[in-house]
């Protein structure tokens, strides 16, 4: 059966800072956070964005009312989730109006949640091919003020509608994953922030992704020629440079260069918005549909996810016939022009501020400008009023 990618949308606060100005405050040379990180803006979200804020004007963008009929299912992938025990998936489903009788669910695996969430949704699609699943992946990546970690931070969250038939992109069975239990990047329970080790993270996702690319050219006989472009999950641009190398160590030159041309189109959205964890392959995936040239129906691309702690995950899709023409790339960039750029002093002080941890009530300012259809306004009793 034919089950992928019908519709993709996204969403990233109206707010990020320039990298260029962040790096002069921080007394780093801007090379090093825009071509050595390869970031050029950051989003941020203010206390109005949280991960289910973000996750409902993703969705809100591409569902229409035959998709709110449809969907029963809602995966909410994410790593910065609301509560301990309420699914963010309730919310996107009641705000964004869908049937009464759909399941929803929050996964969690670090970055991995939206890719576990399509591995679900596949299976689900195919036992109901008349049926259609949400899955979200919504993350707001906070490292701190003055940390290693600071430059790859992000804001964002990427929606997509699986389905039977779809329209965009095809998604291959035949995908290949490894789990590894290691500590490089995870944020206990007691912290707002993550504890990292930076390059053994680097070295983890780059380990892993050697791991994964073997086995599957091992089960599918596919090589690096089958693929037309190839996608990762990244955490700031340059570890999509840093994979591509990975990936064609030992092989032709060609093939290389062929890869590179194709990364720069993937990389446009996430350079501006920066790590969004979970949506970050999809939002390099949307950066390719969108930025690059159409390319011919029936063209493979390669996916790889990378959560942390870890699991890695390789798989491959196949590229619709007028797939452009289901996309919404005009509402996207102008998500991204219509925001306001923040000063270094603004941004610290929006990194400070914090929703209470004692359960006080509290009303939430905002701009009203650009602040998408959905957002947080008020914490009362404890329970959230979007
Ligand atoms: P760092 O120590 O700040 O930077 O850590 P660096 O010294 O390694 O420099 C970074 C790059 O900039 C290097 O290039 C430098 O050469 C270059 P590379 O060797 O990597 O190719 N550089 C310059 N280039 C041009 N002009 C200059 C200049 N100076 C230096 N003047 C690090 C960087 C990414 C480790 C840090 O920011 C960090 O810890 N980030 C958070 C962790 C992370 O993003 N890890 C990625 C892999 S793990 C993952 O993807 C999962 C994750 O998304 C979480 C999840 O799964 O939930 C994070």
């Amino acid at each position: 059966m034919d089950i992928g990618i019908d519709k993709i949308g996204f969403y990233t606060p109206n707010v990020y800072v320039d990298m260029e100005k962040l790096a002069e405050v921080r007394g780093v040379d801007p090379a090093k956070y825009t071509i050595g990180i390869g970031q050029e803006k950051m989003a941020v979200a203010p206390l109005h964005h949280d991960s289910v804020s973000l996750a409902v004007n993703a969705a809100l963008s591409i569902l229409d009312d035959e998709d709110k009929e449809k969907i029963d299912f809602v995966l909410f992938g994410s790593e910065s989730g609301v509560d301990h025990s309420k699914s963010g998936a309730v919310w996107v489903h009641n705000l964004t109006g869908i049937q009464k009788n759909a399941r929803c669910v929050e996964l969690k695996h670090a970055c991995y949640g939206a890719t576990a969430g399509i591995k679900l949704a596949m299976g689900h699609i195919a036992l109901n091919p008349d049926k259609k699943v949400l899955v979200l992946g919504a993350d707001i990546a906070k490292y701190g003020l003055n940390s290693g970690g600071e430059p790859t931070q992000g804001a964002g969250a990427v929606a997509m509608v699986i389905s039977s038939n779809p329209r965009i992109l095809s998604l291959d069975n035949d995908s290949a994953s490894m789990t590894k239990d290691i500590s490089d990047f995870w944020r206990p329970l007691y912290s707002d922030f993550p504890i990292v080790d930076g390059k053994f993270s680097n070295e983890a996702y780059l380990g892993l992704l050697k791991d994964v690319w073997g086995t599957y050219k091992e089960q599918t006989d596919r090589e690096l020629s089958d693929f037309e472009a190839m996608c990762f999950h990244l955490p700031y641009t340059k570890m999509g440079k840093k994979a591509i190398q990975a990936m064609t160590e030992g092989a032709d030159e060609s093939e290389t260069k062929r890869l590179m041309n194709s990364y720069h189109d993937s990389i446009y959205y996430n350079k501006q918005v920066g790590n969004i964890y979970t949506g970050s392959l999809y939002l390099s995936l949307l950066s390719l549909l969108e930025q690059g040239p159409e390319l011919k129906e029936g063209a493979r691309l390669g996916l790889y996810s990378y959560g942390s702690g870890a699991v890695g995950e390789f798989f491959s899709g196949v590229l619709k016939s007028d797939y452009k023409k289901h996309l919404h790339k005009e509402s996207h960039e102008s998500v991204l022009d219509d925001r306001r750029e923040l000063s270094i002093e603004e941004y610290e002080s929006i990194l400070g501020r914090a929703l209470p941890k004692d359960g006080t009530d509290i009303e939430i300012d905002n701009e009203q400008v650009n602040i998408g259809k959905a957002y947080l306004e008020a914490v009362k009793g404890d329970i959230r009023k979007y």
